[in-house]
């Protein structure tokens, strides 16, 4: 049995989303990249490329990862490229995309061996948080204004529209998607290829998978482009978990359990948002506040139901625990790093990745 605390990534789990993206290719003539800002997890990059046509990044280390360990199409976005760095993201992007037509202008000569594009903002988005909607006023996240993109689309031929966040409503999308058409058209109708960015929960259950393909097939073939999906959230969800050991309990009023990990360091992004980690299958009649080892008050997992009591040594797996989870893991507290381990499609489970004092060391100086 491995040491906790670990991430576990499910192949079989995995392979149900990689499905339904080999899905939606097939059907809609999308082209799907892995959105390497949500799952960098390269170990199981070889599974993933059977089913997927590349990756897309953020940055300078993501694109290189991306055509380092995933190969096939390599996509470059960034919100802003140094001078420094953008002759090695050139070198290691099959597109690069831009953020504002000042990076455009700045580096389209340099780029001009790569295919190159924009970044649209629609002003509208499916966002409720205010932190992650890239329509919020006053956003730097895309270009908006025809007039000034007419002025450069000589030196581009495609864009980038990134506006859905975890959405799951179809019609929600569809509308979004109708309204981009409306405002964009007269561009669209211009390039060779769009990106729609991520965002859009269709691996998820009970998406209208078919009714997804049909309106990106209907939007390639009215504009004459090559759809893109950035699929990050979508293409991992439900397949990884937080292995987790109890090394205490306590009774404040509550049942507590401290478990050998940290939400501020291992699962970072549910603080952010203010959500509770998942348990399942959260029944039963003993309840539970997990918390984590960090020294932070609000360290703490959720509120939970289990069968039995809970003793010190038992194991908790944590759930939905890949997307934007293990790339934002650090070393507050200096609180062990879960390994990372893969559980294969005959079910045995293999450790990839051990962190120890050392990696500790070298992330500071
Ligand atoms: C440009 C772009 N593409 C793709 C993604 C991936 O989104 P998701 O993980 O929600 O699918 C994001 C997320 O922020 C993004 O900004």
């Amino acid at each position: 049995m491995l040491h906790t605390p670990y991430y576990l990534i499910d192949k079989t789990k995995l392979l149900r989303n990689m499905e339904k993206i080999a899905y939606v290719r097939e059907h809609s003539g999308a082209k799907a990249l892995l959105a390497l800002k949500c799952f960098a997890t390269w170990s199981v990059f070889d599974f993933m490329a059977d089913y997927m046509d590349g990756t897309t990044s953020s940055s300078l280390y993501e694109v290189r990862l991306g055509r380092e360990k995933f190969g096939k199409e390599t996509h470059a976005y960034s919100v802003a490229y140094s001078d420094g760095e953008i002759a090695e993201v050139i070198d290691n992007a099959d597109k690069i995309i831009f953020n504002s037509i000042s990076q455009l202008n700045r580096f389209a000569d340099q780029a001009s061996g790569i295919v190159r594009g924009l970044r649209l903002n629609p002003m509208v988005s499916s966002s409720s948080f205010d932190l992650a909607d890239p329509a919020r006023p006053f956003s730097r996240l895309g270009e908006w204004d025809v007039a000034k993109v007419e002025a450069v689309m000589d030196k581009i031929s495609g864009f980038m529209i990134h506006n859905n966040c975890e959405n799951a409503d179809f019609g929600l999308f569809d509308q979004m998607l109708g309204d981009i058409e409306t405002k964009f058209g007269s561009l669209l109708s211009r390039v060779e290829w769009v990106s729609l960015g991520g965002g859009i929960h269709f691996t998820g259950e009970n998406y209208p998978l078919d009714k997804f393909c049909a309106r990106l097939k209907a939007f390639s073939e009215k504009f004459g482009v090559q759809v893109y999906l950035e699929p990050g959230e979508a293409s991992i969800t439900q397949s990884t978990t937080l292995e987790v050991s109890v090394l205490d309990t306590l009774f404040n009023g509550k049942n507590l359990a401290i478990v050998d990990s940290s939400i501020e360091a291992h699962m970072l992004d549910l603080l952010i948002y203010r959500e509770n980690a998942k348990v399942s299958p959260n029944t039963g009649e003993h309840e539970y506040m997990i918390c984590g080892k960090s020294c932070l008050a609000g360290d703490v997992f959720g509120e939970f139901r289990f069968e039995n009591k809970i003793e010190i040594g038992d194991r908790i797996s944590i759930q939905d625990a890949a997307g934007y989870t293990m790339v934002k893991k650090n070393w507050f507290n200096g609180v062990g790093m879960p390994s990372i381990a893969i559980r294969e499609l005959d079910g045995t489970e293999r450790l990839v990745r051990e962190f120890d004092f050392n990696d500790y060391v070298s992330s500071l100086s």
